[in-house]
């Protein structure tokens, strides 16, 4: 079953995310497939409250590499998973470029995450000079390498891995299905060369309702990570029947 996530990012305020998640849970009621919301920190209680009874599953963008302690502002994935997120995306490029998210730091994050039994979804992916330099798989094995390494085959059972590049990313510039696809390759290859066999990667960057198809089908992605069309339940629910 192919897996579907929303990120809202930043992108609403805590009343708009309960609206919006209201309308979500309605689109959804008849739902059969694996479909994710991911809110922002401050409406995930709201939001998880109104999942609870939905077709929907709760996934936070990012979670805390400590679980209790003297962390100032940091958001503990126990109280994360007390609330109800299954999932959590860990090095969104976003983090990574404004927040100086460090391989070092993310591995931390995917061990949190394991620890208290939330699947970490790795965001991986080239930058547009990256990818122009001829660079994209090298820096991608780079991210693989850098927060994967030191997990045994047993630690990362529940592991998915989303590529998105990182000039796809809001821009509409979606990336070829061809090039995506020799992307998930050299990951599939890299993971099965760790020993990680069945490890889904989902592909993010401009999914639309009108191109998501092309990403999927059962030589594609085994899902995909959606921003600007996963705050609009009519367009992420057409994607997300793509299954
Ligand atoms: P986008 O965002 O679909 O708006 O390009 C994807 C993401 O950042 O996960």
């Amino acid at each position: 079953m192919k897996i579907f996530i929303a990120n809202w990012k930043m992108q609403l305020s805590p009343e708009e995310s309960v609206r919006t998640a209201r309308r979500f849970a309605r689109v959804f009621r008849d739902y059969k497939g694996r479909a994710l919301l991911c809110p922002d920190f401050l409406s995930l209680a709201a939001v998880s409250k109104i999942l609870a009874k939905s077709n929907l599953s709760l996934g936070s963008q990012d979670l805390s590499a400590f679980d209790r302690g003297a962390y100032t502002g940091e958001i503990s994935p126990l109280d994360l998973r007390s609330l109800g997120v299954e999932y959590s995306l860990i090095g969104h490029s976003e983090r990574r470029s404004y927040l100086q998210e460090s391989d070092k730091l993310l591995a931390a994050k995917i061990k949190m995450a394991l620890s208290h039994k939330i699947i970490p979804v790795l965001c991986v992916g080239e930058n547009a000079l990256e990818r122009k330099q001829g660079r994209a798989m090298t820096v991608i094995k780079n991210q693989l390498k850098g927060a994967l390494q030191s997990f045994s085959i047993a630690d990362l059972r529940s592991l998915i891995i989303a590529y998105e590049p990182v000039w796809s990313i809001g821009t509409g510039l979606s990336c070829d299905r061809d090039k995506a696809l020799r992307v998930k390759a050299t990951i599939n290859e890299w993971c099965q060369r760790g020993g990680f066999k069945k490890v889904p990667v989902l592909y993010g960057g401009s999914v639309k309702p009108d191109n998501a198809l092309s990403f999927l089908g059962s030589d594609g992605f085994d899902g995909l990570l959606v921003g600007g069309a996963g705050l609009d339940p009519e367009s992420f629910r057409k994607i997300a029947d793509l299954n």
